[in-house]
């Protein structure tokens, strides 16, 4: 079992200059929040000059009911009204340049949110420039395994090893804590046939070493650790998600399931990565900070088109699966923590076996590991 540590993502905390970024982010909005007048007036007259806002007007306002969202005033309205517009726009233009093969995007629940707000509120941060490109996969237990003695297509969905998706909430980035979980879940139920949601919350709570900060991001190594040295990890129903850390209250809590430790699968190989989601669902770190991701609708994300994404590891998920859609176009199914109104349930599916990159698409090769059990 491998030991290397060290990671990125919304798994990683924030550096200095991330947090200075962050920081010239808020301070902007708040600049925007405090002179919204002018800003508002201006946006008026430029869109009655275009000829009116009525229509987009109207789609904000239906969108906004069927979100329940409300604004604290009028001017805040405003502004997200300008949001939404600038969305709105930028997924009618992706969804009618895509051909056939193409993913299509929608005007879903983030779309009052700039893309750097969305990134703030759900784990996106730049990634560490010390970030070791390589991980030396150490004791791959599926190494040997011949790519003709794995199907061509799995879903660990329709298999009973995966449990209903979580939503990881606004502005908590603990999606490594629910990446983990949700890998823990898939080689419990295919060890013992029961199937029960683990607690991410006792991961936030608990598992705090060099560089899981709960709500502040972290690393799915690090919590296999903790839970293959804890003796197992509580279910969800008995240690329930808080949406911020607290202390740990795991002493006492019965171990709804537990892990011997857990492997690196080796990096940039997506046919390695294949061999071990054959046998078991993958925690995965991505590039999930994009436009393309806040606003995916359905369809393989990266088919037909160019790259809508960077290797920056910023976000993690879990891989349930792999196959081959209508199109010939190659997939993992990836299970998301964003609620299952995201996407497609909550899934989303890239391309795999990636022609125009060794480190897979958004990176989501580059560093994969799964627990032992
Ligand atoms: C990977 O292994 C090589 C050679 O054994 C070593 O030099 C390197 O430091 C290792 N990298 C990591 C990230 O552990
Ligand atoms: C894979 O096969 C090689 C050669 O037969 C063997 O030395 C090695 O221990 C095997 N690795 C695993 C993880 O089974
Ligand atoms: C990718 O992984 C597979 C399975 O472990 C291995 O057989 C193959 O040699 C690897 N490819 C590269 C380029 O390292």
């Amino acid at each position: 079992m491998a030991t290397a540590s060290g990671s990125p993502s919304c798994r990683k905390h924030r550096t200095a200059s991330s947090s200075f970024s962050l920081a010239a982010i808020l301070l902007l909005i708040s600049i925007m929040y405090c002179c919204p007048a002018g800003f508002v007036v201006a946006a008026r007259e430029r869109s009655a000059a275009a000829g009116g806002d009525s229509v987009m007007k109207e789609r904000f306002e239906k969108w906004a009911a069927e979100h329940g969202r409300t604004y604290e005033d009028s001017l805040e309205k405003a502004r997200r009204f300008e949001v939404f517009k600038s969305n709105a726009q930028f997924v009618d233009s992706f969804n009618a340049a895509g051909g056939k093969k193409s993913p299509r995007l929608t005007t879903n629940k983030f779309a009052d949110l700039t893309n750097e707000e969305f990134a703030y509120a759900y784990g996106y941060a730049p990634v560490s420039t010390n970030y070791p490109t390589m991980r030396n996969g150490t004791g791959f237990m599926y190494g040997n395994v011949s790519l003709s003695d794995v199907p061509s297509s799995i879903n660990w969905i329709d298999k009973g090893a995966v449990t209903n998706v979580k939503d990881q909430g606004k502005d908590c980035a603990s999606c490594w804590a629910f990446s983990a979980a949700a890998a823990v879940e898939g080689i419990h139920e295919i060890r013992t046939h029961n199937l029960v949601s683990v607690s991410a919350q006792q991961l936030m709570d608990c598992s705090t070493g060099a560089n899981n900060h709960g709500c502040n991001r972290g690393d799915m190594d690090e919590a296999f650790r903790y839970i293959t040295g804890n003796g197992g990890i509580a279910s969800e129903a008995d240690y329930a998600y808080e949406k911020q850390q607290g202390t740990c209250r795991a002493s006492g809590k019965q171990a709804a399931a537990s892990i011997r430790g857990f492997e690196y699968v080796p990096p940039n190989n997506e046919t390695a990565l294949l061999l071990a989601v054959a046998h078991q669902p993958v925690s995965v770190s991505l590039d999930g900070g994009g436009s393309v991701f806040q606003l995916f609708h359905a369809g393989v994300f990266g088919a037909g088109r160019a790259e809508t994404c960077t290797t920056d590891l910023n976000h993690a998920v879990t891989a349930v699966g792999y196959g081959t859609d209508e199109h010939g176009t190659k997939y993992w199914l990836m299970k998301n923590s964003w609620g299952s109104d995201w996407a497609e349930g909550g899934y989303i599916k890239i391309v795999r076996d990636d022609a125009a990159s060794t480190t897979g698409r958004c990176g989501l090769a580059m560093q994969a590991s799964y627990p032992v059990a």
